[in-house]
């Protein structure tokens, strides 16, 4: 078990404030989170918020009650900005339901373990010039982001080239830069288009970006490349209707695998690496395992397999330092939740940061310990005890692929690098859709 102080960037708040909301709303989850299963507040005549921390309840809500409690009213508004409505991860009803039929065989573990040679390369390329640069103080958030888009590019379109990646990735910063004020301003009540600091920057870039992406699909004309997700989902069929995805609902959909799709797994790859720079001793045996298994050679199906302390490293990363830190719902109607009144329209937050650090539920769990997932361990756990990729019906589609993508481009990255933290630097949280570090998070790296 490693500790350190910096694994507990913020104390949660006792009252909640419209500030937190802005700058980081997981300090709005209340203490009584961390050590209870249920926590809530009201506030003025907004319908009440309630906290899930237990994993019974949460199961309830994301499976058992899963249609009785739909996606919030909150969520889609943040979100709309950055992920098209019409797309998978906002859909609702039989909307939803077909696309998600639709969508499912691309994201099939042996439709995805075609992709592993991309997530290698890309992860390569990077590790190379790391190792040509010599040691160097690198911020490996926006090197992952960089990694990650490069990946997510090759694996949906098959072309990481077709767009400037770095006017993109800037567009993004600022798309999503207005999640927090429209978080705000949907749970006060007020419509999207009341302005907000970075209000145009915001606007500006979501055009940029959703012109970029129509561009991408026009490119193609259609045409089936093979493998990649876009000829994947183009000969998609609904196994019921036969019905295809027309040209709106493809577009919103690559629209949301290119953002969903990097955005995550690169935040959660910069924590996993600045995690194993605090702890030296499980970044050796990291790269003891990824040398036995792979030795020089490229990481690929058969040796993802064998590199089983790299995935327990990663979940574990994904407890501490969750890349998603909240998902919300809503209740139809007037419910008893946990023997508790709910109304009609709360606001239910399965609270997945407090959840991963719930004092019942793990022990110790501000400590680092990979062992943590070892199988025994995770068996003797309840399964919604851990929910980086949520859970129920709208589980994550992508799961797969970031566990693949994640393992690969991890053990690339430390067979070839050593990473060291920098002396004085003390990590900050800027949530807005994944947890990313506010600051970025630099690292000493030098070749192994
Ligand atoms: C570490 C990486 C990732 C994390 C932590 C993550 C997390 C999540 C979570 C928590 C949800 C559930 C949202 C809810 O129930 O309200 C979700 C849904 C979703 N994710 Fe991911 N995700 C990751 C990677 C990906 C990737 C690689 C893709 C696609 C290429 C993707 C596409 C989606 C989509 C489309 C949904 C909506 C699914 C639906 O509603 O049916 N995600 N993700």
């Amino acid at each position: 078990m490693f500790h350190d102080p910096d694994f507990q960037p913020f104390e949660p708040r006792a009252e909640p404030s419209l500030r937190a909301y802005v700058r980081n709303y997981l300090e709005n989850f209340p203490p009584e989170a961390y050590r209870e299963g249920v926590a809530g507040f009201k506030r003025l005549n907004r319908p009440e918020t309630l906290f899930l921390t237990d994993p019974d309840l949460i199961e309830e809500v994301l499976t058992t009650r899963a249609e009785f409690f739909p996606r919030d009213r909150i969520t889609p508004q943040a979100l709309s900005n950055v992920v098209d409505p019409q797309g998978l991860f906002l859909a609702k009803g039989a909307h939803w339901r077909w696309q998600r039929r639709a969508a499912a065989p691309a994201f099939r573990h042996e439709n995805l373990l075609a992709l592993t040679p991309i997530f290698f390369d890309c992860a390569e390329r990077q590790a190379q010039s790391w190792r040509r640069a010599g040691t160097a103080r690198i911020d490996v958030a926006q090197a992952m982001m960089g990694v990650a888009f490069d990946v997510i590019l090759r694996a949906v379109i098959g072309d990481a080239e077709a767009v400037d990646r770095d006017r993109f990735l800037a567009a993004e910063t600022d798309a999503f830069s207005g999640f927090s004020w429209q978080f705000l301003l949907a749970a006060l009540g007020l419509p999207k288009f009341v302005p907000h600091p970075g209000f145009l920057k915001m606007h500006l870039a979501t055009r940029y970006l959703r012109r970029e992406t129509a561009r991408l699909i026009a490119a193609r004309g259609g045409a089936d490349k093979g493998g990649d997700i876009l000829s994947l989902l183009i000969k998609a069929r609904d196994p019921e209707t036969g019905r295809a995805m027309n040209d709106r609902e493809l577009l919103a959909n690559l629209f949301t695998f290119i953002s969903a799709g990097h955005e995550t797994a690169a935040t959660a790859l910069a924590w996993t690496l600045w995690l194993v720079a605090k702890d030296q001793a499980t970044q050796e045996r990291l790269r003891a395992e990824i040398r036995e298994v792979a030795g020089d050679g490229p990481i690929g199906r058969d040796e993802i397999e064998g590199l089983v302390f790299t995935r327990r490293v990663l979940q574990e990363s994904m407890r501490l330092f969750s890349p998603v830190g909240a998902i919300s719902r809503q209740p139809r109607d007037a419910t008893i939740l946990g023997g508790r009144p709910v109304e009609k329209g709360a606001q239910v937050v399965i609270a997945i940061w407090a959840l991963h650090r719930n004092e019942k539920l793990w022990p110790d769990p501000l400590g680092f310990d990979p062992e943590r997932f070892a199988p025994d361990a995770a068996k003797a756990r309840h399964r919604y005890a851990y929910l980086p990729f949520g859970g129920g019906p709208r589980i994550c589609i992508g799961m797969s692929f970031a566990m693949l993508e994640m393992t690969t481009v991890l053990a690339t990255l430390v067979r070839a690098c050593v990473f060291k933290t920098v002396e004085g630097f003390k990590p900050d949280l800027q949530p807005n859709i994944s947890n990313r570090p506010r600051r970025g998070l630099p690292l000493i790296v030098s070749p192994a």
